[in-house]
């Protein structure tokens, strides 16, 4: 989404529009958490927890504010009856994370009462959140095994691509990557799912990543998949689509100025590293698939649990992704705007207008 950029001002002025920010702390175990709720107009606010070893507490509450709001976007272009959350957890969760952290937290997450429901993300994992669940009945991204939805990347990954054959479709004129290069920076956990139906549907895939190990395991599955050292190759290389799958921040004023691909879409949040690049993008002739319309798979994934999890449900929702991203394009090309603008309008639309129904009182 398009970045906020007035200066936080105090702790009110960071929130930006945020209806409750909650500072959990418990001391034995080392917990210290931020929850941030950003708006709870179209249901209960839905979203991870990163468990992240932060430089600073301002750093995390920085984090947790725009991630939060993120998730509201999300949330309201997905359809779903959801608000937006998040939580962040400070500290390395290779030495600090703990069952009785984790039941710590799932307290606090139970004292809202439903406000906010978690599941995970970076640095969490889903037997992490069955420990949570242990304290709270709003948690999601559970184990299969404890009635949840598992690994949220698969239907992540699955997104990425829909949104990725619409891109095809605007630019090509057909809804399919055969035939084209695609470009994947980091090949995780969505990576790795996003380069099979690449493979499957006949493109040509690029990978790097920090972890070499990770590389190895994907081309030991995929032989076809080529390599190369690191993002700065991939960018430069002859690439029709650049997708990241790493870290934020992904498209910096040097990557947008050497990139040679004509499509962007990736399952990264928070991709755009400040205000106004997406405006650079489309005026260089890049078509940039807003992030958080095209990697809110995961989502769909893990709010299906609330229903009792169907899978099968959830892929054909994501499946939907598809058409939501030619949505986006469609009201770009209408309203003279960059599709990151005219998703972001496209969301706070339907937050306003389906959000306004809870004023109806039902007696
Ligand atoms: N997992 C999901 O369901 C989901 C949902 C929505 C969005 N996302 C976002 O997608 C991205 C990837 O998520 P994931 O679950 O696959 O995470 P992951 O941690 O499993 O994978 C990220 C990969 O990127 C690599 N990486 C890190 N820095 C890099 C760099 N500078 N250059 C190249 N590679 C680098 C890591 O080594 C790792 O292999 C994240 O930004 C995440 O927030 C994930």
């Amino acid at each position: 989404m398009t970045t906020q950029s007035s200066q936080p001002v105090g702790v009110f002025g960071a929130m930006s529009g945020h209806e409750q920010v909650v500072y959990c702390h418990d001391e034995p175990t080392g917990l210290r958490a931020i929850i941030a709720i950003y708006s709870t107009a179209l249901g209960p606010a839905l979203g991870g927890t990163r468990f992240y070893p932060y430089a600073t507490e301002q750093d995390a509450l920085e984090d947790v504010l725009a991630l939060s709001r993120g998730m509201a976007y999300k949330a309201a272009l997905a359809g779903l009856d959801l608000g937006g959350g998040k939580a962040v957890i400070i500290g390395d969760p290779a030495t600090l994370k703990s069952e009785a952290l984790l039941r710590a937290y799932g307290r606090f997450v139970q004292s809202l009462h439903g406000r906010y429901y978690t599941a995970c993300d970076v640095g969490t994992y889903s037997e992490d959140m069955d420990q949570v669940a242990r304290e709270s009945s709003y948690v999601t991204g559970r184990t299969v095994a404890h009635g949840g939805a598992g690994d949220s990347s698969v239907l992540t990954a699955y997104g990425v691509f829909q949104g990725m054959r619409a891109c095809a479709d605007a630019t090509w004129g057909a809804p399919s990557l055969a035939g084209r290069t695609v470009g994947i920076a980091g090949v995780g956990k969505v990576g790795r799912h996003l380069a099979r139906h690449l493979v499957e549907d006949g493109a040509d895939v690029v990978v790097t990543d920090v972890d070499a190990a990770a590389v190895d395991a994907l081309r030991a599955s995929l032989p076809a998949v080529r390599a190369v050292a690191d993002t700065a190759a991939l960018v430069a290389a002859d690439l029709d689509v650049y997708a990241p799958c790493a870290l934020g921040g992904a498209l910096s004023d040097e990557v947008v100025a050497t990139l040679r691909a004509q499509v962007v879409c990736g399952a990264a949040n928070n991709q755009l590293a400040h205000d106004g690049i997406e405006k650079v993008l489309e005026d260089r002739g890049v078509l940039y698939a807003p992030d958080y319309v095209v990697n809110a798979g995961g989502l769909i994934q893990v709010a299906d649990e609330l229903a009792g999890f169907s899978f099968e449900r959830a892929r054909q929702r994501a499946e939907g992704i598809f058409a939501t991203t030619a949505r986006v394009f469609a009201l770009a090309r209408e309203e003279g705007v960059p599709p990151a603008v005219a998703a972001d309008r496209l969301a706070e639309r339907r937050m306003t207008e389906v959000g306004r129904l809870r004023g109806v009182w039902l007696g």
